[in-house]
Formats: structure tokens, sequence, C-alpha cells
């Protein structure tokens, strides 16, 4: 049987130990809502603008009591928000170098050497009440965000090239099914029981740079990308021995405009989808939408999500991508109109509460089947080795960006529309998928040549490159591409 048809057990070592990267970017995102409150407090104190007396206080205070918050204050305030939004910035700057970072050495390499930046973030945060927390804290952050900025696009384009073509969408699909996870586990031990508490929150955050301390343990077992060692590197038997075959010999770095425009332009509605606007504003979300424990829906809605991130592992080869962002966009324009039904009539109609709540988790799942895995790994199915790392960084740093964007302005834009600011996302959801109606062709089961030749209008151009064909076919091995 060919044997890159088959799921081997050094494939599935390698892509779980390149997910770790994804799992500790999905952790970093989630981990800093629940123990907000506990954190300000303890800014606060090393601030000067939290005393003890404040805290006793507080406690024994009713709710008729106004008292201060630590979180009032617009020092806290200020080193909070930094605390969050470095975050991004951090990504935004490190994604413009995953194409360096992933040629210098190769992709195994890369993930390794980047990883001292992940455990280095760790200590920051972990060890932050050594000295001033505020600073430790916002350190720590922003190391981390360039950590994750490089590792969002090392970790896609490594799983992409060394996946067998059957199964490049379900392996894809893993880098953002651990990220959902890393979420889900950050929501459940950032509970005020658990980690998010007064004495144990530093090493909620340091905890952020564990996977890297495993990952770094088993990346040495991983073979390295046979296309990056083949097409960057030359050595043709190193890449016969990965196990893969060679599917692409152009080594052509620029980078074509038509695929550019729909990776970005996925990376783009991915993100002004609202996903993260859901997901940074759940518990604001939530109360408004009537429920009482908001804390508890944010946990469901993080297990919801991952659930339907599995489901979109086991669809997305059979399916396809395209149908499966296209039913996932729409599915969410149309919860986007009923989440503001819901929020517009609640308080006529006591059961337009379950409305806005059912279509908060109804958005959630639909971007999970689709306009949320895709985008990562769609990218390097839709560039040949020469210019696919610098379409990740490309599509990487849209994506922070427009993450960024949408983080910090959403409150306002709410502040402004009210009720109705996820009309607004009703409106983006439909051009999204008039878009992807129009623009996005299908990927599922072609090769990566395949692929070129849909945006170069047919099959003829592939005729047309009779070297480049012929020496595939010759390198085609033992396995599919
Ligand atoms: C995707 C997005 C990320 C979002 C997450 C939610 O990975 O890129 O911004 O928070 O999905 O599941």
């Amino acid at each position: 049987m060919d044997s890159g048809k088959q799921l081997t057990g050094t494939l599935a070592i390698a892509v779980f130990t390149a997910a770790l990267g994804s799992l500790q970017y999905g952790y970093s995102l989630g981990v800093i809502n629940a123990p907000q409150k506990v954190i300000e407090k303890h800014y606060g104190h090393s601030l000067g603008v939290w005393s003890e007396r404040t805290t006793v206080l507080s406690e024994n205070s009713t709710e008729d009591e106004e008292l201060p918050e630590a979180g009032q204050h617009p020092a806290v305030v200020m080193y909070w928000s930094l605390s969050v939004a470095i975050f991004s910035i951090g990504g935004m700057l490190s994604s413009f170098l995953v194409g360096f970072v992933g040629d210098l050495k190769g992709r195994v390499k890369g993930m390794l050497m980047i990883n001292f930046l992940a455990v280095v973030a760790g200590l920051l945060m972990g060890l932050c009440k050594m000295w001033k927390p505020h600073i430790m804290v916002i350190s720590g952050r922003a190391v981390m965000g360039f950590y994750c900025g490089l590792t969002s696009g090392l970790v896609p384009m490594y799983i992409g090239e060394i996946a067998p073509k059957a199964y490049r969408g379900a392996l894809g699909t893993l880098h953002q099914l651990a990220i959902v996870t890393g979420i889900l586990i950050s929501q459940v031990i950032g509970l005020d029981f658990i980690l998010g508490n007064d004495g144990m929150w530093p090493l909620l955050l340091g905890l952020s740079g564990a996977p890297a301390v495993l990952q770094t343990i088993l990346l040495p077992l991983c073979p390295e990308s046979p296309r990056y060692l083949y097409i960057v590197l030359g050595k043709e038997q190193e890449a016969r021995n990965s196990k893969n075959t060679l599917s692409q010999t152009n080594t052509n770095f620029t980078l074509p405009l038509q695929q550019l425009i729909v990776a970005l332009m996925m990376h783009f509605s991915q993100q002004f989808s609202g996903i993260n606007a859901i997901f940074y504003y759940s518990t604001s979300i939530f109360a408004r939408a009537g429920v009482g424990q908001p804390v508890y829906a944010t946990i469901g809605m993080g297990a919801i999500n991952t659930v339907f991130t599995m489901v979109s592992v086991a669809l997305v080869d059979k399916t396809g991508r395209r149908t499966l962002i296209l039913a996932g966009l729409g599915g969410m324009c149309f919860c986007a109109v009923a989440m503001t039904v819901g929020l517009r009539f609640q308080n006529d109609y006591s059961w337009m509460s379950y409305v806005s709540m059912s279509a908060i988790f109804l958005f959630v799942s639909f971007f999970e089947i689709g306009p949320g895995p895709i985008p990562w790994f769609i990218v390097a199915e839709l560039f040949s080795q020469g210019p696919r790392p610098a379409a990740i960084a490309l599509a990487g740093c849209c994506n922070w960006t427009s993450n960024f964007i949408i983080g910090m302005t959403f409150p306002y834009i709410q502040g402004l529309l009210d009720v109705y600011v996820f009309i607004l996302f009703a409106g983006l959801l439909l051009c999204f998928t008039v878009f992807t109606y129009l623009r996005v062709p299908e990927t599922k089961g072609k090769t990566f040549e395949e692929i070129a030749a849909v945006f170069q209008k047919g099959k003829k151009k592939l005729a047309e490159a009779p070297k480049d064909h012929a020496e595939l076919e010759q390198l085609k091995t033992s396995t599919d591409a």
C-alpha cells in the first residue's frame, strides 16, 4: 500500500508535537480573561493605589455600597489594557518573520529555536510577584505574543508540508483544534477555585510556557519538512528519506496576486466575522443576554467550540474547504441577525434571551466548522514552495492586525451601536460569503500544482510546464503529495 496515504506513527508524533505550539497560542489567548479582577488588584497593590483596607472593605461590602475597585483606577486600567493588547502587538511584529525563521534552519529547527521565547515569557509571568507584577506580566505577554506570531505561522506551514494530500485538511485543522483546546483549558483552570485566585494566578499565567518545554523534548524526534529539505536546501536524498513526495519544484518567490488576495481575504474574514468580539467580551455579552452565570456560559462556549472543530476535522477532507467556509460564513451571518433580534427584544419578551444565547452558541459552532480552521492551513495549499513562507507571513500579519483592531475597537463600536452591534458583522459576513462563493476555489484532494493551475485558469498551464511536471512524476516515490 502507498505509505503516503497512511497516517504513520512518525507523522502522528510530528503533527502532535507541532500542534503543542498552537495549544500554547490558544492558552495565551484565553488565559487573561477569567482572572482579570484578581490581577487588577495586584497591579493596584504594586502601584500603591489599592490598600489592604480597601481589600477588606471590598470583601465586606454589600452590593449597594459604592466602593473603589482596583480596576477603576486609571493607572490600573492602563496597565491592564496594555497587558491584554501587547500580546497582539508582539504577534503582529513577529508574524512578518515567519518566512525568515522557517527558511533559516528549517521548520523543525525554527520551532525549536523560538521555544526559548515561550519559556522566558512563562518565567516572567510565573515569577511576577518577585518584582513589579505589572511590568513583569506586560513583558511576559509581549514576549509570548512575539512567540505566538511565529508559531501561528510555522505550525500550519510545517503540517501542510508533511501531510499526505488525502489528510491535508484534517491534519491542518488540528492546528485550530489545538488552539481551541488551549482556550478551553485556560478557561477551566482560570476558575477562581482552581488557579484564578490571589495565590495562584502567577502560576496560571506562567503555565502558558509549559507546552514549549514538552515540544522541545519531542521536536528532535520529528522529521524536517521534505519540501524544505529538497527545495530550499536541495537535499534530494534527505527529502526522499522523509517519506513524503515532492510535488512542487517551483522556487520562484514572486507572490501570485490572485492567490494573495484570496489568502488575505480569508484571514480578514476570519477576524472580521466578529468571533473575537464574542470571545473577548463573552462574559459581558452573556450578562447582557440575561445569563445568570456568564463565566460558566463562556466555558460552555469553549466546549462547543472544541466539539465543532472536531466536526470540521472529520468533514474537511470529504466535504471540502469551500463548502465548509460557505456554510460557516452563511450560518454566522444568520446567527448575527438572530443575536440582534434577541438583544433588541429581550426586554419585551423574556424568551428572547434564549434566542440570543442559542444564536451565540451557533455562531461559534458555524465559525469552527470552516471560517476558523481553514484560513490557517489553506494559505499553505494556495502557494507553491517558493512564495509559501512569505504568503504565510503576510496572511498571519493580516490576521494578527485584524484581531488587534477588533479587540481595541469593539467596546467603542458596541457603545455606538448598542444592541445593533452584530448587524455590522452580519453585513460583513454577507460580503465575505459572496466573495468566497465567487473567488475561493476548492483545494480538497488537489496537488499544489493543480491548485495553482486553477488560478491560472485551467490545467492548460500545467501541461505547459512539462519540465516541472516530469520532474515531479519522477520524484513521486512512495507517497502522494
Ligand atoms: C482562530 C482565530 C483566533 C480565535 C480562535 C477562536 O484561531 O485566529 O483569533 O480566537 O479561532 O477559536
